[in-house]
């Protein structure tokens, strides 16, 4: 596991453009190595830019990324050494879903007793060790997406492991089980894991750390309960919460407040 850093990162995909309107305006921010946190917002403030840029696949306008200090901003991501789960399954219909898993290990060239133990390890963690034999392509969406989530898991050299929405497909039934099981399993693996979602209650239920964006600025970052019991500013106090918080307008004046004035 890794610490990985953003210094003064900002990213514009239209060149020219001034610094307002860049999907991700400068930003410093530490990601502790074996930290679980959720980058949360609405849809297009700039969550998966930044996942991006970590992840190499967006090279920042400017800025420096390290991995445990070290420059990575012109590496591509498979000089990373970061395993990423997506919106949607990326699996190996024709494998099994052992072979799916032992997949990332044998690449590494790990020994065949090794990745037979972590596959074991990861698939019971998922519920999915009755399924090991079955072909991958035969599977539910959901299962599959399982699949991917465990390929994300299964090496534990990854520098961070980063995903982007990745409990979108799953029924809504499902996905309570499987926030349960990815904390779970990060708290048993401790990777350092960054996991983008626009789902409050998703976010605040597998991270340690969550920060919240907006129109391509974090607005703040903390642990769910600091989010939920000191927001910052309104923005934060509304987004974060289920019921949202609710505000009302005061009048002040003369060392009092009064509410519901001129009504
Ligand atoms: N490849 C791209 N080219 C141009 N604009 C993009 C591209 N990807 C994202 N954007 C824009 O950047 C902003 C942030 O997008 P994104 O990072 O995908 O947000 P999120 O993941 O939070 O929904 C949005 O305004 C989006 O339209
Ligand atoms: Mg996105």
């Amino acid at each position: 596991m890794t610490q990985l850093d953003i210094v003064d990162v900002g990213h514009s995909y239209t060149p020219g453009f001034e610094e307002e309107r860049w999907a991700l305006k400068p930003l410093g921010l530490t990601f502790e190595a074996g930290k679980t946190y959720a980058l949360v917002g609405p849809s297009g403030c700039g969550k998966t830019t930044l996942l991006n840029i970590l992840s190499g696949l967006v090279r920042p306008s400017q800025g420096q990324v390290l991995f445990d200090g070290a420059d990575v901003t012109a590496l591509p991501t498979k000089a990373r050494n970061i395993a990423q789960v997506f919106q949607f399954p990326v699996i190996y219909q024709a494998m099994t879903v052992y072979e799916n898993l032992a997949f990332p290990l044998q690449c590494r060239r790990w020994d065949k007793a090794r990745i037979d133990a972590k596959v074991h390890q990861v698939a019971e963690a998922l519920d999915l060790d009755d399924r090991l034999g079955q072909p991958a392509r035969r599977l539910t969406a959901d299962d599959k997406q399982l699949i991917s989530l465990g390929r994300g898991l299964v090496r534990d050299d990854v520098a961070a492991v980063l995903m982007d929405e990745p409990l979108t497909v799953i029924d809504p039934q499902l996905k309570h089980s499987l926030r349960r099981k990815i904390r779970e399993i990060t708290e048993q693996f401790r990777p350092t894991v960054i996991y983008v979602t626009h789902d409050q209650y998703e976010a605040m239920s597998i991270a340690q750390e969550v920060l919240v964006m907006k129109d391509g600025r974090a607005m703040q970052q903390g642990t769910p309960e600091q989010l939920f019991e000191a927001p910052s500013s309104t923005y934060v106090g509304y987004f974060i919460g289920s019921p949202a918080m609710n505000f009302l307008t005061v009048d002040r004046a003369h060392g009092n407040v009064t509410l519901g004035a001129g009504t």
